[in-house]
C-alpha cells in the first residue's frame, strides 16, 4: 500500500519533470463544446468569452507565464494559482481536460492564419543553427527550450516576436546568472532557484551548482535571453515568416487540433 503511495508520488515527480509526455485524453469535438461550456460559465467572467482576458489574463494567444504544457494548464486550472484571484475548480480531472482541449482549441485558432512556408521554414532552423541551441523530437541542442510543440501551445505572434525580440519577454527558467567564486573561478548557468542566502543554477552542460551567496565575490541575475538578439537584422521578413510558419506546424503527433 505505502509502496503504491510512493510510486504514485513518484509519478507525479517525473510527470512533473516531463511535461510534454502528459497527453490530453479528452480532445474530440464532444469534448472541446463541454470545455467550452464549462469555460463560459466558469471562466469567461475573468477570462472572457473567447479568452480574450479581463481581469484575467488572455488564454487565447498561446502564451502561459504558468506554464504553458497541458499538464501545467491541468494544475494551474484546477489547483488555481496561489496567492492571485484565479481560483481552484474542484472538478474530474476529466472536465478539467475537456476546458484545456477548449483553450487549446483558441489556441490553434489564432496559429492558423501564419503564412509562410514551413518547409523553407525547417530548412531554416537547420542552417541558421537554431537547432544547435533548440530540440524538435529530440534532435538538437538543450540550451534554449524544446521546441517540439511549439506550434500548440505559443501563437504565432509570440514565436515572432520570441525571434525578433528575445528578450521581450524571457520566462525566469531561462534569466542568466553569472558569478566568481573566492578562487576566481567563473560560473555562468540558468537560475533555478534564490533565496537571500543560496542561489543553484544549472550550466551549459547541464551540471547544477549550488552556492552560499555569502562565498561569492561577485554575483548577478540578468533577465535577458541567451538567444542571439540579432536575427531581426540578419533574416528576411519573408524567412521570419517561414520559421514561424514551421514552428507553428510543431504539434503532437496525432493532435487534429
Ligand atoms: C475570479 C477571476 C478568475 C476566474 C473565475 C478564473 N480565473 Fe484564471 N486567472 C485569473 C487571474 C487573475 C490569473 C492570473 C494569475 C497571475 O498570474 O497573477 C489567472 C490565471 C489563469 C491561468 C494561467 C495563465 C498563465 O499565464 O499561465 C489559466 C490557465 C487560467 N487562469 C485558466 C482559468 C480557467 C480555465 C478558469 C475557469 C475554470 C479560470 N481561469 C477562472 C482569474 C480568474
Ligand atoms: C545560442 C542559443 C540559441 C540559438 C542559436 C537560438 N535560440 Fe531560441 N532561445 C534560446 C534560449 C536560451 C531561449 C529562452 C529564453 C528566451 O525566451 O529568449 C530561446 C527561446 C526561443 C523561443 C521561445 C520559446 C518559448 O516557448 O518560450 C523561440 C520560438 C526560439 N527561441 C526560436 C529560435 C529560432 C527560430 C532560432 C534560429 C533562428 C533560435 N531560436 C536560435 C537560445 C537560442
Amino acid at each position: 500500500m505505502r509502496l503504491q503511495v510512493l510510486f504514485a508520488i513518484c509519478a507525479v515527480a517525473l510527470a512533473a519533470q516531463e511535461p510534454e509526455q502528459a497527453v490530453n485524453p479528452r480532445t474530440s469535438p464532444e469534448d472541446i463544446a463541454a470545455g467550452a461550456k464549462t469555460f463560459h460559465s466558469h471562466c469567461s467572467p475573468c477570462h472572457g468569452l473567447r479568452g480574450e482576458g479581463g481581469l484575467g489574463p488572455n488564454l487565447a494567444n498561446g502564451r502561459f507565464y504558468h506554464g504553458s504544457s497541458d499538464l501545467d494548464l491541468l494544475n494551474n486550472i484546477s489547483n488555481g494559482i496561489p496567492g492571485t484571484p484565479m481560483p481552484g475548480l474542484f472538478y474530474s480531472p476529466d472536465r478539467v481536460w475537456q476546458i484545456v482541449a477548449f483553450i487549446r482549441s483558441l489556441n490553434a485558432a489564432s496559429t492558423a492564419k501564419s503564412a509562410g512556408d514551413p518547409n523553407r521554414g525547417a530548412e531554416l532552423f537547420k542552417s541558421k543553427a537554431c537547432v544547435r541551441c533548440h530540440r524538435v523530437n529530440g534532435e538538437g541542442g538543450r540550451l534554449g527550450p524544446d521546441l517540439t510543440h511549439a506550434g500548440q501551445t505559443r501563437s504565432p505572434e509570440f514565436l515572432r516576436q520570441s525571434i525578433v525580440d528575445p528578450n521581450a519577454d524571457v520566462q525566469p527558467r531561462y534569466w542568466v546568472v553569472r558569478c566568481r567564486d573566492g578562487s576566481g573561478s567563473e560560473y555562468e548557468g540558468f537560475l533555478m532557484n534564490e533565496d537571500t542566502y543560496t542561489v543553484q543554477f544549472i550550466d551549459i552542460q547541464e551540471r547544477l551548482h549550488s552556492f552560499p551567496k555569502a562565498e561569492l565575490k561577485e554575483y548577478r541575475v540578468e533577465k535577458t535571453s541567451k538567444m542571439p538578439s540579432s536575427y531581426k537584422l540578419t533574416l528576411s521578413d519573408e524567412q521570419i515568416q517561414d520559421l514561424v510558419a514551421y514552428l507553428s506546424s510543431l504539434r503532437a503527433a496525432g493532435g487534429d487540433r
